[in-house]
């Protein structure tokens, strides 16, 4: 679509009026109202980067596994960029930095009926040849590499590893792939201080639970946090 609101917004309206195939995607060159993680906007230049839906149908996924979803787009995502730039590295829940730098967002949207996952609306936002940005924590493909991307090439490729990914997680090997975004984590097995609803807290992410909750060891205690309870560094020290 050459403008939209949100392409994850227009997925979902698909999914609801209408049966879209498995595979589908909703691609916009300017998107003027993304959402973004825990209510924030998403913001892109016009046709400078990918702004895209995907419509999956896992039925094969239990809804308790759905984390498993985040795990293997986080790693296409992983996949996709290490081909070309350095230091790419996953930040829970599923924010790809390159540099320390956000480079990549997600924002996957389930529909569960009963036991199953109807439908997910997996939204991904890539920075690609957007140079200049409000802030000096995001960052875009070519700046890295200083040279530009034809987005519809980037876009075809990226939609090739999400599905080496998703043919993955059909057959189901969950246990291989959270250990390869462990692998892939900042701040995985490293001491850091957090920041919490509490204050600051001193401990090591030593995993993610089913649910995608980030385990933290502490001095006295094993702690699990959701999205919104916890913030990670995006560096390691
Ligand atoms: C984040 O906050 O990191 C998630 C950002 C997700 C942005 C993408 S852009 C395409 C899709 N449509 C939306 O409205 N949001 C997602």
């Amino acid at each position: 679509m050459p403008e939209c609101h949100s392409t994850n917004d227009v997925a979902l309206e698909r999914c609801q009026q209408e049966n879209p195939t498995e595979g589908t995607v909703i691609f916009t060159d300017n998107q003027t109202a993304g959402r973004g993680q825990r209510g924030n906007a998403w913001f892109a230049e016009p046709g400078k980067n990918l702004t895209f839906s995907l419509i999956l149908k896992p039925s094969f996924l239990a809804v308790r596994h759905q984390f498993q979803l985040n795990i293997i787009l986080s790693l296409a995502v992983h996949d996709f960029l290490s081909k070309t730039l350095p230091d790419v590295r996953i930040k829970w829940p599923n924010d790809i930095l390159v540099n320390n730098k956000k480079i990549c967002g997600m924002l996957i949207e389930n529909s569960i009926l009963g036991q199953t996952i109807r439908y997910a609306v997996c939204g991904i936002g890539l920075n690609v040849n957007q140079r200049q940005w409000p802030e000096e924590r995001i960052t875009a493909m070519a700046m890295v590499t200083h040279q530009d991307y034809d987005l519809k090439s980037v876009l075809a490729s990226l939609l090739e590893c999400i599905e080496v990914r998703y043919l993955q997680l059909r057959s189901g090997n969950h246990h291989e792939t959270r250990q390869e975004y462990l692998d892939r984590l900042i701040g995985f097995n490293h001491p850091q201080q957090f920041i919490t609803a509490d204050g600051t807290l001193q401990g090591m992410i030593v995993g993610v639970d089913e649910e995608g909750q980030l385990q933290v060891q502490t001095e006295d205690a094993l702690r699990t946090f959701r999205p919104k309870e916890i913030q990670v560094s995006s560096t390691e020290a």
